[in-house]
């Protein structure tokens, strides 16, 4: 399995582990990371979540590979395809969710955080949110949630040109809570979820469920939004560009394209 999953003392630890194609997310991982925070909402033993990477990668992203062979689409029983029913689940999650970000978090690596509830970052960790240079567009409700969170301008700097920022620039942004050594990261995201773990987690369930508020139906509603055109734009031939670029270790050509 590239996904981890382990309980101990109240804290759920998922870990993208597929390191040799940088922690990239398939359809069988998005089904393995939806399971795991559906399992996690009714397990009593599990009062914490934390998400993790590998020190050197916290995800690539989807893997390009699998949209260009197996675009997702929704089932004939009208199941959702694996990565929107993990948008689903991490951002109705009602438990806390602590996140750990090293190196590089590409695309939905990087969406996924805006549903986190405390994120820290390693001094390496670089951020990219490179839909449009993919020929995509926007997904996990960041069109809604990062104009928000840092202001439109920004938002649109990140979400347009797509290009890397690293964690001071995340920090500044509000995007993580804390910057801090490679080597230090792990456990301080550990020991934060230990902290959780040992307080009421009715307090922390109505306090989420609170903080979310009104914002929950329009996140929701923009996820679905966002889906539709996301789905078409991976099948357009802009989105095929990009793909067959990256593998063939070329720059895209999008100048044939309106
Ligand atoms: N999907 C599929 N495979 C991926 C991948 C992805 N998103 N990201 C990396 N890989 C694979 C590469 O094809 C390569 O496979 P190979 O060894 O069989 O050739 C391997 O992982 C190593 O990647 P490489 O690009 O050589 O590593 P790097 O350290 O030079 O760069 C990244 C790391 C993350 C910056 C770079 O891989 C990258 O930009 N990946 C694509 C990110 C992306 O566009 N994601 C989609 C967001 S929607």
């Amino acid at each position: 399995m590239s996904i981890q999953t382990s309980t101990a003392d109240g804290i759920l630890t998922i870990e993208f582990d597929r390191i040799d194609k940088k922690n990239a997310i398939t359809a069988a991982m998005y089904q393995s990371l939806a399971d795991a925070f559906r399992a996690a909402e009714t397990d009593p033993a599990v009062r914490v979540i934390l998400l993790r990477g590998k020190p050197e990668i916290f995800t690539a992203g989807n893997d390009l590979e699998d949209f260009l062979q197996r675009p997702p689409t929704t089932a004939a029983d009208g199941t959702p395809a694996p990565v929107f029913q993990f948008l689903e689940a991490i951002s109705t999650a009602g438990k806390p969710i602590v996140a750990a970000v090293s190196g590089a978090a590409v695309g939905v690596g990087t969406t996924m955080l805006l549903h986190c509830d405390m994120v820290y970052a390693s001094e390496t960790a670089k951020l990219s949110l490179p839909f449009a240079q993919l020929g995509l567009c926007p997904e996990a409700a960041s069109s809604l949630l990062l104009p928000r969170l840092i202001g439109y301008q920004r938002a649109a700097e990140k979400l347009m040109l797509g290009e890397a920022f690293n964690a001071q620039e995340a920090l500044d942004m509000g995007l993580v809570n804390r910057v801090l050594p490679v080597a230090e990261l792990h456990d301080f995201a550990l020991a934060q979820a230990r902290k959780l773990a040992a307080l009421p987690a009715s307090s922390l369930r109505e306090t989420k469920r609170l903080m979310k508020g009104d914002d929950a139906a329009a996140v929701g509603k923009r996820m679905m939004e966002e889906g539709e055109v996301f789905r078409r734009m991976l099948s357009a031939p802009e989105a095929k560009e990009a793909f067959t670029a990256f593998f063939e270790k070329r720059k895209p050509d999008f100048s044939k394209f309106a």
